[in-house]
């Protein structure tokens, strides 16, 4: 049996979401896979820091966070460091990186990375931020450091769209990639096609959790161009930025445009794509009136879809959840069975 030992950089719902599968799933992964995961350390801007170097008890955190709001009343060897300090000084061997998404300056998420690679540390993370503006960097410094960077929940939370390209269609010819990549626009849109409004849809995206913290990225396509970026650089090799990404949200929506769409037997999508083409990679997101037999235009409500266009096997879809804490906590156990796989072989 395995061990690793983990420091979370970071323990709101995505944190909280991992260490209720490992409560509740880890004696099952073990069995399963031969390894087990145990958090060391924690550190939050919040609701504190707490560290043991055996191992700290998943579901006392949870029930501590679950209590109080924050991490005091859980007594450990150690306590109070920031993140940077739990970072050098953990005896974690993977830092798993959840601190808040900022897609502009990817900070202090990128800080966190680039300490805890350069320290010979494994890290995995759902931060769509640091991977979306330098993952080049981010990889090249991984593999200096031979370490292994996860980075399946920044698309498509738990939904294996990064490993499935990444990996499985590496050598079917990607050409193409199109995408509903952002949960909370396609549940606007279905709410809109059944009659409600934006204003109303969006406050239901935001009540159940789907949206960011500011929905402004989610409605004007910032979050879906994040994960374009992303799968340019992990699945084309291209070091496309945000501003290579032609992008146009969905606010401009009316409710006349949706019933237009219905009528013909269409529906709006937000589509994020990003295409090989003469040799140019081209990326956009953007509102696309679909015909309703489209694959993608039968994916209704926070539920994320990617088309994989190939030389080889022409179109494969997968469908599945985009968002949400457990769906986004599994991202996290997928990456470190990636490191089990990588590093026991
Ligand atoms: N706000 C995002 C969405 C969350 O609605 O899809 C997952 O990245």
């Amino acid at each position: 049996m395995k061990t690793y030992r983990l420091a979370l950089i970071g323990f709101g719902n995505v944190g909280q979401g991992l260490a209720e599968i490992l409560r509740d799933r880890g004696a099952e992964l073990a069995q399963t896979v031969g390894a087990e995961f145990v958090i060391t350390a924690v550190s939050d801007l919040l609701k504190g820091s707490v560290y043991d170097p055996q191992g700290l008890d998943a579901g006392e955190l949870l029930t501590a966070v679950g209590r109080d709001g924050t991490l005091g009343s859980v007594v450990t060897p150690g306590s109070g460091w920031d993140a940077l300090e739990t970072i050098a000084q953990s005896n974690a061997d993977v830092v798993v990186e959840l601190s808040y998404t900022d897609l502009a300056t990817g900070q202090p998420a990128l800080d966190h990375i680039r300490a805890a690679l350069a320290g010979g540390k494994h890290v995995i993370t759902t931060n769509k931020g640091p991977i979306a503006l330098a993952y080049p960097e981010l990889a090249d410094l991984a593999a200096q450091n031979g370490v292994c960077l996860g980075v399946e929940g920044t698309v498509m939370s738990g939904t294996p769209a990064l490993r499935l390209g990444q990996e499985l269609l590496a050598g079917a010819g990607v050409r193409r990639i199109q995408g509903i990549l952002n949960g909370t626009t396609n549940y606007i849109l279905t709410q809109m096609e059944g009659g409600a409004t934006y204003a109303a849809a969006l406050a239901e995206a935001q009540a159940r959790g789907y949206a960011e913290a500011d929905p402004t990225g989610d409605v004007e396509g910032v979050d879906a161009a994040g994960k374009v970026v992303i799968l340019a650089n992990l699945l084309m090799g291209e070091a496309l930025t945000m501003a290579d990404v032609r992008r146009t949200g969905i606010s401009g929506l009316t409710a006349e445009d949706v019933a237009e769409a219905a009528a013909a037997g269409e529906r709006w999508k937000l589509i994020g794509s990003v295409e090989r083409e003469n040799g140019r990679v081209q990326a956009g997101v953007q509102p696309v009136r679909l015909p309703v037999s489209h694959p993608l235009a039968g994916v209704s409500g926070a539920t994320n879809a990617i088309t994989y266009s190939t030389d080889l096997l022409g179109d494969v879809t997968l469908v599945g959840p985009g968002a949400g804490r457990m769906e986004t906590g599994y991202a996290l156990i997928s990456d470190l069975l990636a490191i089990h796989r990588t590093t026991d072989a």
